[in-house]
């Protein structure tokens, strides 16, 4: 089938070449002329394992494409997968339709005949009839353009796993929509394999994005408030979600507790659902996520005062090594990063920071260039007097604590995300400090 993928970030871009990778005919469609330039030279502008070969084996083959022409867009197929940022309003919770309302505009006055288009990105619940409203507004006459709803559930450091073999397809359609079969068409890969793929109505496909999404934040928040009553009474949180998880009914998954979760969609998501949920009167239904995001962000201020307690009280003239900066492995992303908003605090509590993340380098340097960073987990060690793991790449899993005990100048770290072998750092001599854990 031919398609276009309008927007060419971390979701269209995936998306784009993974549809050429099931057999379809894909352009994808962006305004930033450098990243389309950068796609089509077979180079993915953000590092997610596996992408680069997707999309250069896609290009080569020709069912690959690139432009920044919505007439070429519009000409070269029916269907249409929107796939634009709905970032933070700023000094609001809510999210920033700007993008995906501007797509509308600027494609559907080009189109001629029954197109439909696919939202992908995620959005308050009610927009999809409103950009329906739009679209019927800017149609020509006599052509016709149908808005459906395909949330995407991608994880960074999975997108093309998660985008080929997804857990499941969800299509939000309105009554008597071309849509479902289309969608069939277009995931028929999928659905041979037995992924669920579920019918909904428009708003019941927005919200199960942003539901999803708050469930797992839930999820997060709800151990790591654990975490702080283990804090207070000795208990031990790994131990414990270890206990837990074993219910099917609770799962060990997203009971990883230690700094929470950061990046583009988690914090953003559950900030905007209560946004919407108060506009639609139903702002007491989601308050509880005002806590799961307090909970959250505490956690970050629970190591910078751990840091201190390990400092001797102040952090004046201590070098802290910070190992990470992207919001989670796998990835080069720095949006609310834990570890790179720890780093900030430390910083500006007077200590000297370095560090170091094998990917997020640039992405750090760039929204934090005030912080010094280190070339190599081993030159961000010298002479520390506190580590402080806050991104757990295999990279700082795998770090041997007699090798790193060498190069620092006092033995002292705390692990942020509960992953490193604690009878094994003791043994070394390093004194250790965890989340939700009396080390
Ligand atoms: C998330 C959703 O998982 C995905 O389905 C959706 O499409 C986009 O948002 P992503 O942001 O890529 O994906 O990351 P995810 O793997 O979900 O992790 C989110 C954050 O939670 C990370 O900061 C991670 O470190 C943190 N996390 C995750 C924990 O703190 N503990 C856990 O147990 C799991």
């Amino acid at each position: 089938m031919r398609m276009t993928v309008i927007g060419t970030g971390y979701l269209g871009a995936t998306h784009a070449a993974c549809m050429a990778e099931l057999g379809h005919e894909v352009l994808g469609v962006d305004v930033d002329e450098a990243k389309i330039a950068s796609l089509k030279d077979s180079k993915v502008p953000f590092f997610e394992p596996g992408l680069p070969e997707v999309l250069e084996r896609n290009l080569d083959n020709g069912r690959l494409n690139f432009t920044t022409d919505y007439a070429e867009a519009a000409a070269f197929a029916q269907v249409h997968f929107l796939g634009v940022g709905t970032p933070q309003q700023k000094g609001t919770y809510a999210a920033d339709l700007t993008y995906v309302r501007q797509v509308v505009e600027d494609l559907v006055p080009m189109l001629e005949g029954e197109h439909i288009i696919f939202g992908k990105s995620t959005v308050p619940v009610g927009t999809a009839e409103q950009l329906q409203e739009l679209a019927d507004s800017l149609v020509k006459p006599g052509s016709h353009v149908e808005i459906a709803w395909n949330p995407e559930f991608l994880r960074e450091g999975y997108a093309v796993k998660d985008t080929i073999t997804p857990d499941r397809i969800v299509v939000g359609v309105r009554e008597g929509a071309t849509a479902e079969a289309i969608a069939r068409e277009v995931y028929s890969t999928a659905i041979a394999a037995d992924t669920p793929f579920l019918v909904t109505d428009l708003a019941t496909a927005e919200l199960v994005k942003v539901s999803a999404n708050a469930f797992l934040a839930t999820k997060i928040s709800f151990i790591n408030a654990v975490a702080e009553i283990c804090e207070q009474t000795g208990a031990d949180v790994v131990a414990l979600a270890d206990a837990i998880g074993h219910d099917d009914r609770i799962g060990r998954k997203f009971l990883g507790a230690g700094l929470g979760f950061g990046g583009g969609c988690l914090p953003k998501d559950i900030r905007a659902f209560m946004a919407r949920a108060g506009e639609l009167g139903a702002d007491q239904a989601l308050t509880f996520l005002r806590e799961v995001d307090s909970i959250n962000m505490r956690r970050r201020d629970r190591v910078v005062q751990l840091a201190k307690e390990m400092c001797g009280g102040s952090l004046l003239g201590k070098r802290i090594t910070v190992l990470g900066a992207a919001f989670k492995p796998n990835s080069d992303d720095v949006r609310d990063s834990p570890a790179l908003s720890v780093a900030g605090s430390l910083s500006l509590q007077g200590a000297a920071v370095s560090v170091y993340d094998p990917e997020a380098m640039d992405n750090a340097r760039r929204v934090f260039p005030t912080l010094s960073y280190a070339s190599s987990t081993k030159e961000a060690l010298i002479d520390a007097h506190l580590v402080v793991l806050a991104t757990e790449w295999q990279e700082f899993r795998d770090l041997d604590p007699q090798v790193a005990g060498g190069v620092v100048e006092k033995r002292a770290i705390i692990d942020g995300r509960n992953v490193l072998d604690v009878a094994k750092w003791k043994a070394a001599g390093w004194e250790m400090e965890a989340l939700g854990r009396n080390l």
